[in-house]
């Protein structure tokens, strides 16, 4: 019999139990073995709940318990979560964590001890929820070079983005949506402001390419600032707008970037809707491969932790080879280095700015949406070449665009 604890019992700590208890009798074929929770901690009082027996507030309960083999942290945030995983790897015990923040962080460290002692650290649902995703880059995928990740990441933002293109909703309206479909938090800021996917994008990425993609180093804009008038330019240029965090590697070096992005219709992740997630992953060997589902909810994120509890328990002895190393140098490219094509917004008459515009941008096609504005659309250019040339005219905002 397998003795696992649970550290953390908000929404997905709870749906682990939820999810064990029900499909109790298949998890134990799947892995010949039954599994138990012999340990809940967490600070909040459930003397009323009906596993009560089973909770502790005492980390070192679980430490010093020679027979839990495995650990659920469902805490979220850094401390002390990252204590707790230290320790309970170093003591030999597997880790099972939904943590973005977390792995994002200190990934690089926390799998290294993981692998000196032959034991797991996974994290499944850290991105994309109940979507798998980091098995399939580590295992399915492993043949392939990863070139680059391109995803929605984030169903919140997903969701709120969707309501202003189909509904017509402003930004506040569609997040207050949002918050009463419970899918954005009281304080939506790790979504809304791209926080969120951006730990998930650097997950992905430091897990294809092996060396630790540092979150602090990825340029991130999250979607406050996208208007309805945004919304209209998009859709004169055939296109929607999309929270994408996308990660891309070229001699050695990453390219990396969480922003609001508009793609044409025909983009594959263009028709991703609601609080789904789409991510885009392309190999050298396979081409382009797509996952989607639902990024974000109790049962879908605890099947993913489940998943992970099932794997160490077949593997109670054997280290699955996730990893990344931390490295000194800069693996990330400053965002201004990074090039796209970009809709700028401009304030003012365009035939009045016609030969500055030229000069500057080219010959471009110029969109008439709002009166006093007009937006062009540039071509390939770096992020530092684009805010040189914003300087030089009236510009009111830009938006990276992916055909
Ligand atoms: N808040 C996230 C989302 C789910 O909306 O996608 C947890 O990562």
């Amino acid at each position: 019999m397998a003795k696992i604890a649970i550290m953390g019992f908000g929404t997905v700590g709870s749906g682990v139990l939820e999810v064990l208890e029900t499909n109790k009798i298949s998890i134990a074929e799947k892995c010949s073995d039954t599994i138990t929770v012999k340990y809940i901690l967490d600070i909040r009082d459930f003397s009323e709940d009906p596993h009560h027996e089973l909770f502790t507030k005492n980390f070192e309960d679980i430490l010093n318990d020679e027979e839990v083999s495995v650990v659920v942290e469902t805490m979220g945030g850094l401390h002390p979560s990252y204590d707790f995983t230290k320790r309970l790897l170093l003591k030999g015990k597997h880790v099972v964590t939904s943590n973005k923040e977390l792995v994002a962080a200190y990934g690089a460290e926390l799998l290294q001890i993981a692998r000196e002692k032959d034991i797991n650290y996974m994290f499944e649902a850290s991105v994309g929820g109940g979507i798998p995703i980091i098995r399939p880059l580590n295992s399915c995928l492993a043949a392939n070079e990863i070139t680059e990740i391109v995803g929605i990441l984030n169903g919140t933002t997903n969701y709120i983005l969707t309501e202003m293109f189909e509904s017509g909703k402003e930004f506040s309206v569609a997040l207050k949506d949002a918050q009463d479909k419970g899918y954005a938090e009281k304080n939506p800021a790790a979504d809304v402001e791209g926080h969120d996917a951006c730990r998930k994008i650097a997950i992905l990425s430091s897990l294809v390419f092996g060396k630790r993609v540092d979150y602090t180093k990825i340029n991130t804009d999250g979607i406050t600032d996208i208007t309805l008038t945004d919304v209209k330019y998009a859709e004169a240029y055939g296109s929607v707008i999309k929270l994408i965090g996308r990660a891309k590697i070229e001699n050695d070096r990453v390219f990396a970037s969480v922003e609001p992005t508009m793609l044409k219709t025909s983009h594959s992740l263009a028709g991703i809707k609601d609080v789904f997630n789409g991510i885009l992953v392309k190999g050298n060997a396979i081409g382009d491969v797509m996952f989607y589902g639902r990024g974000a909810g109790k049962l879908p994120t605890a099947s993913a932790v489940v998943a992970d509890v099932i794997d160490c328990v077949r593997n109670l002895d054997r280290n699955n080879h996730y990893f990344w190393e931390e490295v000194d140098t800069d693996f990330v490219v400053p965002y201004d280095q990074n090039t796209a094509k970009f809709l700028v917004r401009i304030a003012g008459s365009y035939k009045e700015q016609k030969d500055r515009i030229c000069n500057l941008f080219g010959e471009t096609e110029v969109l008439q949406i709002k009166e006093g504005e007009f937006g062009i659309m540039t071509s390939e250019m770096t992020v530092a070449d684009l805010k040189e040339k914003m300087k030089q005219v009236s510009a009111i905002k830009k938006i990276k665009f992916i055909d």
